[in-house]
């Protein structure tokens, strides 16, 4: 039985009728840019969030790059995050020409450790950015508690974080804001790219609104910031209207999944994932910890059961970052997570036989070895 890890399709297959009509409906409007759906999604996304305002963009990696732009994140800035994350996280500060300080993950959660925080910050910390990885929220009131102390700014990654809380409250209210990615792959997807901020903030959001059109002010062809093209595509807008119409169940159907996960899995000698208290977490990934990581994903493919690695290799050992980290050695969660890590497929168009041949293969695998 094959396992695939992600069924995009599957999605389209079960709005098609919608999906259809919404793309005809823009598409013969001659409405491309900043229609009616670009200001739904922006609302719609707000209100999920219980945000003021949402600014849509046309990534989630631009959304990282205008929220410390409208910040006023810059030179001569350190700001604050884990080097187990995908790369945009670090790439925005590092071209905003902050510097990018790493702290360590915890090894349960991957998100950064809060307690170790403290630790890093220097006269030169501006700002602290919790990723909110697999979907679920980082310790985000202890990350502003912190940032309170110490006068910094908190902005949120919550690209996988779309609809989590943590302690009742959504993604975005813990700083200054956070954003969001749409790419195909995340629980809310568009047909290609798309992204988000979510801020109570009104100059926040007018920044970020300006910065997002070159920079223009609320009059046509004058500029108040350095900006950018990074509008929503009204196309990608409509898919997402229709898409979020079913990702409460959608997310409800990846729950019911992570949970036969946990039944399969209970006792086995493989980590499972840990959940804090307090979080809602939306299952965006489903991550699980072994030394034996490459044996037993080379298994998972003779059973046709997909796996990937998110993240194989930590950012401070990729070229364009050695120089902002201190080496292999010096972040020993971050390092060991990426040796461990294997995420199994948990999209919502699995079926529970699917998922269970998906557990039982790892199982054979512990019996298979533990027989050697
Ligand atoms: C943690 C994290 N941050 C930022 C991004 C960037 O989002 P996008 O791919 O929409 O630019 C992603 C998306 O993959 C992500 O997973």
């Amino acid at each position: 039985m094959r396992v695939p890890f992600y069924d995009i399709k599957a999605q389209y297959d079960e709005l098609a009728p919608q999906m259809d009509a919404a793309v005809h409906q823009v598409i013969s409007s001659g409405g491309y840019v900043m229609g009616p759906n670009h200001a739904g999604i922006e609302r719609e996304i707000a209100d999920l969030h219980e945000m003021k305002h949402g600014i849509a963009l046309n990534s989630g990696t631009d959304a990282l790059r205008i929220l410390m732009d409208a910040a006023g994140i810059g030179h001569g800035d350190e700001v604050i995050t884990t080097a187990f994350t995908f790369v945009a996280s670090v790439e925005t500060i590092v071209q905003t020409g902050a510097k990018p300080v790493f702290v360590d993950i915890d090894p349960h959660t991957f998100n950064i450790d809060a307690a170790k925080i403290q630790a890093a910050i220097t006269p030169r910390t501006k700002a602290i950015l919790p990723i909110h990885l697999f979907g679920q929220m980082a310790e985000a009131e202890k990350i502003a508690e912190i940032a309170c102390a110490n006068n910094l700014v908190v902005l949120e990654d919550a690209a996988q974080a779309l609809a989590c809380t943590r302690h009742g409250k959504p993604a975005g209210h813990y700083g200054i804001g956070a954003g969001f990615s749409f790419y195909v792959t995340k629980n809310l997807g568009a047909a290609g790219d798309g992204g988000m901020i979510v801020t109570n903030s009104d100059e926040i959001a007018e920044a970020c609104r300006s910065i997002r059109v070159h920079g223009m002010g609320r009059e046509r062809y004058y500029y108040d910031h350095l900006g950018y093209t990074s509008r929503l595509h009204e196309v990608q807008a409509a898919v997402l209207r229709v898409k979020l119409t079913k990702l409460a169940a959608w997310n409800a159907r990846r729950a019911e999944l992570a949970a036969i996960y946990n039944d399969v899995l209970a006792g086995s000698s493989v980590q499972l994932p840990t959940i804090l208290e307090g979080n809602n977490c939306t299952w965006h990934q489903y991550s699980i910890r072994t030394s034996r990581r490459d044996e037993l994903q080379a298994f998972l493919k003779t059973k046709e059961v997909d796996s990937m690695i998110y993240y194989p290799v930590p950012i401070h050992f990729h070229e364009p970052y050695k120089a902002f980290g201190h080496g292999a050695g010096s972040l020993p969660e971050t390092e060991l997570a990426a040796k461990e890590i294997l995420n199994l497929p948990i999209h919502p168009h699995l079926s529970d036989a699917q998922v269970r041949h998906a557990a039982e293969s790892i199982l054979a695998f512990a019996d298979q070895t533990a027989a050697v």
